[in-house]
């Protein structure tokens, strides 16, 4: 990241005009080397879309192995709760999991959604406000990697963190620490937080599931360039650009890229980005532990581990903040 930040100083200085912080890090993404891109930039609202979409690919097994493991075991994860609570969602997308909780929880007295992605989050607002009419739904629109508030109406409640989809896999695992005390912060003293996370596996199931034979993964990865043309104003080629994705053993990690086919150079707000032909940018890791070595990063990050529940491929770690019996 010292190299993406040094380079955003150095574009910062030669593109007076760029303000927009999306500008300013996608043009330093793609100033550094190697060019990369922060995947919560794939979160617009066609990003959010196709994401659901891929949720429901057969390829995809997280989702499935989640909802699964939330569904039998919703009665313990909810006797974790205390009375009154607010559920605080980071990165709540369709809201579909915390659905189950809701179903499962009479002590969630209100919902919290943090989401990246506005326009697709108002709308599930909207549709979960319909289908739970007794319970307060407060959606913020935050990066929840930063500082953000808690709604009034629900600052006065015990909360309970919810972080589902492996979303923590998306993090270096310094990151993910970081992260973590963030999440001690803003959730409280003595919190409960629910954390999804994928495990370690044959690459003959994790591969496929990031190259799905629809396209749509890839669609998913391009988006993030369209999305550059739709609101930087840039003239990326998508025909030009392929989607991989490919598992480094050493990392535990799958990481997704955009290879460029040919050599070219692409216009973003009066900067010029050169491409040789083959060069990537890394868009999203996608970082896989086990249930032990996640255990032991909570433990490190003032969390301890409560209970977890797995089925081999997926897990589900029920975490509290540590600083409290
Ligand atoms: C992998 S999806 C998971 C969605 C849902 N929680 C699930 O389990 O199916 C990640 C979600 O987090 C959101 N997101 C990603 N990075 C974010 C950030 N830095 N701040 C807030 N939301 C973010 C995305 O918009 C997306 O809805």
């Amino acid at each position: 990241m010292a190299s993406v930040r040094q380079s955003a100083l150095r574009v910062a200085q030669s593109v007076p005009k760029t303000v927009d912080p999306f500008a300013a890090e996608v043009i330093a993404g793609l100033a550094a080397k190697p060019k990369r891109l922060l995947p919560k930039y794939f979160y617009d609202a066609v990003g959010s879309a196709l994401f659901e979409r891929i949720t429901q690919l057969p390829e995809y097994y997280p989702t499935r192995c989640e909802l699964a493991l939330l569904r039998a075991h919703a009665p313990a994860i909810a006797s974790l709760f205390p009375p009154n609570c607010a559920l605080v969602e980071f990165g709540s997308g369709g809201s579909k999991k915390a659905r189950l909780l809701l179903g499962a929880a009479a002590t969630i007295e209100a919902y919290v959604p943090v989401d990246i992605s506005g326009d697709f989050l108002q709308q599930d607002c909207a549709q979960l406000r319909r289908e739970f009419p007794r319970l307060a739904v407060h959606p913020v629109v935050a990066d929840f990697t930063s500082p953000f508030s808690i709604p009034s109406q629900v600052a006065a409640l015990p909360r309970v963190g919810f972080f589902p989809g492996s979303t923590i896999g998306n993090f270096e695992p310094h990151e993910a620490a970081k992260f973590l005390r963030h999440a001690g912060v803003v959730l409280g003293r003595g919190a409960v937080m629910i954390v999804g996370v994928d495990l370690i596996k044959d690459t003959k199931i994790l591969c496929p599931a990031y190259n799905d034979a629809e396209g749509v993964t890839a669609k998913f990865n391009l988006n993030v360039l369209a999305r550059i043309n739709r609101e930087l104003g840039a003239n990326f080629d998508l025909t030009t650009f392929e989607h991989h994705a490919l598992y480094n053993s050493k990392q535990n990690r799958i990481e997704m890229h955009l290879a460029s086919m040919r050599r070219q150079k692409v216009r973003i707000q009066g900067t010029t980005i050169s491409f040789r032909a083959g060069e990537t940018i890394h868009t999203e890791n996608s970082y896989k532990y086990s249930v032990e070595s996640f255990a032991a990063l909570a433990q490190g990050s003032g969390w301890s581990p409560l209970q977890v529940w797995t089925d081999g491929q997926f897990s589900v770690h029920a975490l509290r903040r540590s600083d409290e019996k």
